[in-house]
């Protein structure tokens, strides 16, 4: 049996949606998980910053402390993590570009654990506050399933 321990998120700039996955996680898992939970991104266009404020606030709003640094995913990241978790199929289309062949069966979208069917989490970047109310919700249900999952 493959056990997963060590979960990346995968987004385009690593400040919006999978900070939120890598907090959400990391919340619902708790302290003690023994899992190892982290974010990266497609592009290095946001390296070394903070989360965006917008995704900042919205997991203080749900008390979700949102605390990562941006960095671009990385080679190694493929033969480290044991699950690689796009945001959305763009990413998930990157990362299998760029993945080691051997690897590709890591990579997988977050909402393919969606109880309510599988398909993107929409990018919040250029919209309103709504946009990162939405992908709490929408990060949080599929992250619910994917503890359930790999936690039996
Ligand atoms: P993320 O959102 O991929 O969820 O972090 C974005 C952040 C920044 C940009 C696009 C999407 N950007 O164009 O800089």
């Amino acid at each position: 049996m493959v056990t997963t321990r060590r979960i990346l998120f995968v987004c385009l700039g690593n400040i919006c949606r999978s900070p939120l996955a890598e907090a959400v996680l990391k919340d619902l898992a708790g302290p003690d998980s023994g899992l190892e939970i982290d974010s990266a991104g497609t592009s290095g266009w946001h390296d070394g910053e903070a989360a965006d404020p917008r995704t900042i606030a919205v997991g203080r709003r749900h008390g979700v402390p949102v605390t990562s640094r941006s960095r671009a995913v990385a080679t190694e990241d493929f033969e480290h993590f044991d699950l690689v978790v796009a945001m959305d199929t763009d990413n998930r289309d990157t990362l299998l570009s760029v993945s080691p062949p051997r690897h590709r069966h890591k990579i997988r979208r977050l909402r393919d654990w969606d109880p309510e069917g599988p398909g993107d989490v929409p990018d919040p970047y250029y919209g309103g506050p709504d946009g990162f109310e939405d992908n709490f919700r929408m990060v949080s249900r599929c992250c619910r399933a994917l503890l359930d999952e790999i936690a039996t």
